[in-house]
């Protein structure tokens, strides 16, 4: 989050908003009905049921039955599951909110002799000697719920497996991306903060954007929060000619930056020292978007906590619903982002790398580019939007449709294989030097400014998204996009093995996973280290294919 380049950067300092949404009359019946909820829906149904969520941390000695059992005196279960993090923690919906509330009426606060506790009743609980141990029956034989995704070596035998490059591409979206039971928790950490949030600002809530909703999201990816204090500061109400209206109580500061700086601070300042299981807690109030940053220990979540960022939300909307427009959409994002962090094309640590979000972006505008296109501009989700989508933050349009049944498809029938395989081609020989990726018009445009990579930003289009990126992470890039086409053009490469072992009893690895395994092309990474004549050949061999390929297309 730290490494938002361009909004953030900008942000201007006191302009006027509007945001002319009325999210709630949108109409999501028909979209339910094919499956197929607008990400608001989804939001207000998952921040429902956190409400009614406890989160409790359990002896693994824990008998699952006696467990229940204690609950359910305070009322009817939804639904409950494991996890292990720093110990075995539960999380478990309640049917009636109530039951929480006469869940909590009986607990007792810890107090020692030598500490005291802060005596804050959040749903982080904690159960411990519930009685005799049934040894058949322990949460130690339960099954838990894997919270991160499997290492690479182990993702890399799976891959090899599989029979076809599209399996390996399922497969792999499969094993990264977000379970519904680490989604639900996602949403209870939020709801938790929310708690130590509306101390201060009593209807506020706090919301997941990021890739923990936009559904390009990997297991043990981070967890952005945005508290929103719009449903308050009546940002959608007009001021009314005679009335009441907030005078007296209002402080004033001379920027939204400023007011959002002071928010977070004292709401940072509460979670470091009220907040349960939050550790490590930062306060980064001059970045570029001020943000609290901490570890939530019972979650082993590293959260980051914005406020007034809109326009992120937004962002997270669109590659939401471009997501959810055709299946190819996510596989292809989840193959390329593990791809790139297999290379270190992205990395944790900010830097002059590219990120997820400017690869999610490559991908789109990749895939408006197919002929048919596989999914439409964001110019024409604009034009199809009606007066509830209409959206203006800070002066710039962010309206797009909503609705998902007034987007028609073109039909492209690429397979994954195809589309992975002509990505890495597309951008072994995009003209990056000249031109400028653009999802809103679905085209490459001419720089308007000097960068080695530029992408338009969506929302603030005189902005660069990946103006953090160097000319030589770049060429990095290009390189190994190069030598994945090279790799997956081979038939030693692009055929199965026929369950054929390797050393050590692997399966030889095959397709996809290949293309997993640390790169042989010259001058990337480890430049010294490596021994390279094979792959100095190997990566001759295929620029000649790819520029003659090029000159096929031109002629
Ligand atoms: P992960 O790497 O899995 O965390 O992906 P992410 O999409 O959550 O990225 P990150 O945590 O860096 O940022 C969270 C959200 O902020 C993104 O999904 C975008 O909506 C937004 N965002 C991040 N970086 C930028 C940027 O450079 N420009 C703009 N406009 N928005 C950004
Ligand atoms: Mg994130």
């Amino acid at each position: 989050c730290l490494q938002k380049t361009d909004a953030f950067l900008h942000r201007s300092i006191g302009t006027d908003v509007v945001v002319a949404q009325a999210e709630a009359t949108r109409s999501d019946e028909s979209d339910e009905k094919n499956g197929r909820k607008s990400l608001h829906t989804l939001h207000v149904e998952r921040q429902e049921q956190a409400e009614r969520s406890v989160l409790i941390s359990c002896q693994t000695s824990t008998n699952e039955k006696k467990f229940l059992k204690y609950l359910t005196k305070h009322g009817e279960i939804n639904k409950y599951f494991f996890y292990e993090s720093y110990g075995v923690y539960a999380v478990v919906e309640f049917a009636n909110q109530e039951s929480v509330a006469s869940l909590l009426e009986g607990v007792a606060i810890p107090g020692g002799s030598h500490e005291s506790a802060v005596p804050f009743k959040s749903r982080l609980l904690s159960l411990r000697n519930l009685g005799s141990v049934d040894s058949s029956n322990q949460l130690s034989g339960w099954q838990c719920q894997p919270q991160t995704t499997i290492p690479i070596n182990e993702l890399i035998k799976r891959l090899s497996r599989e029979e076809s490059i599209n399996k390996q591409i399922s497969s792999l979206t499969e094993a990264y991306q977000l379970t519904e039971e680490n989604s639900r928790l996602r949403f209870l950490v939020c709801s938790l903060l929310k708690d130590i949030a509306t101390a201060y600002f009593p209807e506020c809530t706090i919301k997941p954007f990021g890739s923990s909703v936009n559904g390009f999201g990997k297991l043990g990816c981070d967890l952005d929060m945005l508290l929103d204090l719009d449903s308050i500061s009546g940002r959608n109400v007009k001021l009314p000619k005679s009335g009441l209206s907030l005078e007296y109580q209002m402080k004033r500061a001379n920027s939204e930056r400023a007011v959002t700086q002071s928010i977070l601070s004292v709401i940072g300042k509460c979670i470091d020292q009220f907040g349960p299981g939050c550790v490590g807690v930062q306060k980064i109030l001059n970045a570029r978007c001020p943000l609290v940053r901490f570890a939530h220990q019972p979650s082993g979540f590293q959260c980051d906590l914005t406020a007034n960022n809109r326009v992120a939300m937004k962002s997270t909307e669109l590659l939401y619903l471009y997501g959810e427009l055709d299946p190819r959409v996510r596989s292809l994002v989840f193959t390329v982002r593990c791809w790139a962090r297999a290379h270190g094309v992205t990395s944790s640590i900010p830097g002059a790398w590219i990120t997820n979000f400017s690869l999610t972006v490559m991908v789109l505008f990749f895939l408006q580019k197919r002929s048919p296109p596989i999914i439409p501009t964001l110019d024409h989700l604009r034009d199809l939007a009606g007066p509830a989508d209409k959206s203006v933050i800070e002066g710039n349009d962010c309206t797009f449709v909503s609705d998902f049944n007034k987007i028609q498809l073109q039909s492209n029938t690429e397979t994954q294989e195809q589309l992975l395989g002509e990505f890495f081609e597309f951008y072994a020989t995009f003209p990056f030097s000249r031109m400028s990726l653009n999802i809103r018009k679905g085209k490459e445009q001419n720089k308007p400014e000097v960068a080695p990579l530029h992408i338009q930003n969506p929302f603030e289009t005189s902005l660069n998204v990946s103006k953090n990126v160097n000319a030589s992470q770049l060429d990095r890039f290009v390189a190994l996009c190069q030598e994945s086409a090279w790799l997956l053009q081979q038939s030693e490469t692009s055929t199965p093995r026929g369950g054929g072992v390797g050393d050590e009893g692997a399966p030889t690895p095959w397709g996809l996973a290949t293309l997993l395994l640390p790169s042989q092309v010259a001058g990337i990474k480890s430049r010294k280290k490596r021994r390279r004549e094979p792959a100095s050949e190997r990566i001759k061999g295929l620029l000649e294919s790819l520029k003659n390929k090029n000159q096929l297309k031109k002629s």
